[in-house]
């Protein structure tokens, strides 16, 4: 049996390029949960669609680029730098992203009539268009078209209205907001029919908010929720129960049985003698709690002085999004306390980007992983410290703000980042467990990782999605 043809349609693409001269390129693996998850699956003939990360104004550039990409299968869409400006910095990393997270919406945009806004949201069209039209060149009968994130609200309407027959589904890896923050974005209603537009709407969790938000946003107009999903104008749009998404464990766990990877562990054990590992692995962005995190830290350490030199925060702090002057502010933030708390105490590491087995080894010889996260999708990396502590058996602190505190919550010692008191308290607990206790807790959350995986995850997407094509094709 031919597999299935995938097209996966999402802003960032699992590489990201680098220009080396005219006409040849670098390729990096992009940072992300986003893109780690969909990397695992395999059962798919899959292409990605989506942004290299870098602006290609000339035509030798975009067609040495285009080659190289399609060795990795995949294609890229380019955006100009006043388009990323506009509808990337702008309205999906300055807007949405912050809003989806309960940051709610910068006060500078506050008004619909503001130019600034108004501006970014017809870029966003835009940009989705061009997602679009890159599709659309590529799509052949029979291809499950898959979009990705908050980054693509509009993509589903757009493809439906050149081709009613595509099979579109549309997957959201943010948390999606309560009314009482949704209701504050201007185009609300009009992003919300947009994803409408795809057979199948699946999120990662706050579904029943989702479901709510369509039906009160568009009650005037007679949607209407049913068991099924939510109609709209006579379209019932099939809105999925939540698909917890999950990592390739079997990649991490193959990946710590390389001999450079062992070698990589042994140099980091001598590294680290004597002192207990503490963990911390995020994008440089503030719904990581990255500076509760820190002051949570130092506070443990100011009360517990036999702990100063026996114990070291390693944190990756990967510079993401630097363009939004959010996005540099905390940085600066961040910066500022690293250095003060190293001025006291010397037992802070910040470090920048690893790749996939430098990353394996730090988990792996990590004793306490810290996510404080303030709202997260998933948190895949608290996922990612669970595949590499078989031999370890460390501890998970975890966000309680996080969407791995449903799955991870009875093997992690789950906090509330805002209180750092108790998050101090927990660093101590778990610097202190009990071996018994620690292997009861590890054993818990690593069954769950390893039988919830990306694969299934995306088969799961993609079958339902097959299924609800068929079901509204009987109906008519
Ligand atoms: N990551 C990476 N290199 C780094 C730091 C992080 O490849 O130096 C990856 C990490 O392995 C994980 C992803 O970035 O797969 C982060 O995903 P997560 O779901 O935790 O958060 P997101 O970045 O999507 O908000
Ligand atoms: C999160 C989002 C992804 C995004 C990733 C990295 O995981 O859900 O859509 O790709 O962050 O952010 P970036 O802006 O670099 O793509």
């Amino acid at each position: 049996v031919p597999k299935q043809r995938l097209l996966v349609v999402a802003n960032r693409l699992p590489v990201s390029a680098i220009r080396k001269s005219e006409d040849s390129w670098a390729l990096e693996i992009s940072v992300g949960g986003l893109v780690s998850a969909l990397l695992g699956i395999n059962e798919f003939e899959a292409r990605w669609i989506g942004w290299a990360g870098v602006n290609v104004p000339d035509e030798i550039g975009q067609r040495s680029l285009t080659e190289a990409l399609a060795e990795k299968r995949c294609i890229p869409v380019f955006l100009d730098e006043e388009i990323v400006h506009q509808y990337y910095n702008g309205y999906c990393n300055n807007i949405l992203w912050p809003l989806f997270h309960y940051l709610g919406l910068p006060q500078e945009d506050r008004l619909a009539t503001t130019r600034s806004f108004q501006s970014q949201f017809a870029a966003y069209k835009e940009a989705n268009q061009m997602f679009a039209d890159v599709v659309n060149e590529h799509y052949r009968d029979g291809d499950v078209v898959w979009c990705h994130d908050y980054h693509l609200m509009f993509l589903p309407k757009c493809l439906k209205e050149h081709n009613n027959k595509m099979k579109v589904g549309w997957f959201l890896h943010t948390p999606f907001p309560s009314s009482e923050i949704h209701r504050t974005l201007p185009s609300r209603s009009e992003l919300l029919r947009s994803v409408l537009a795809a057979d199948l709407v699946g999120t990662l969790k706050d579904l029943q908010y989702y479901e709510l938000e369509c039906q009160r946003v568009h009650s005037y107009s007679g949607a209407q929720g049913t068991p099924d999903g939510v109609e709209d104008q006579g379209k019932l749009t099939r809105v999925a129960a939540a698909f917890p998404i999950g990592i390739d464990s079997e990649r991490f766990v193959r990946a710590l049985e390389l001999p450079q990877v062992k070698d990589h562990i042994k140099e980091l054990k001598e590294r680290f003698a004597g002192r207990k590992v503490m963990l911390g692995v995020d994008r440089l962005d503030m719904i990581k709690g990255i500076p509760q995190k820190i002051l949570a830290f130092e506070k443990f350490l100011e009360e517990n002085p036999i702990w100063r030199d026996k114990v070291v925060l390693v944190q990756i702090a990967v510079p993401t999004r630097t363009d939004v002057p959010e996005y540099q502010k905390l940085s600066s933030q961040v910066h500022e306390i690293v250095g003060r708390i190293n001025g006291r105490f010397g037992s802070l590491t910040a470090d920048r980007s690893l790749d996939f087995h430098a990353l394996c080894a730090l988990y792996a010889v990590t004793d306490v992983a810290l996510v404080t996260s303030l709202r997260d999708g998933m948190n895949l990396v608290s996922y990612e410290f669970v595949a590499c502590q078989a031999s370890k058996k460390g501890v998970l602190i975890l966000s309680e703000f996080a969407g791995a505190a449903q799955s991870l919550g009875a093997g992690a010692i789950l906090v509330n980042p805002w209180n750092v008191t108790e998050v101090a308290a927990s660093i101590g607990y778990a610097l202190t467990m009990p071996a018994d206790e620690r292997e009861k807790r590890h054993r818990h959350n690593f069954t769950h990782v390893t039988t919830h995986t990306s694969q299934e995850w995306a088969e799961t997407f993609v079958s339902e999605l097959n299924d609800t094509v068929v079901e509204a094709q009987l109906r008519t």
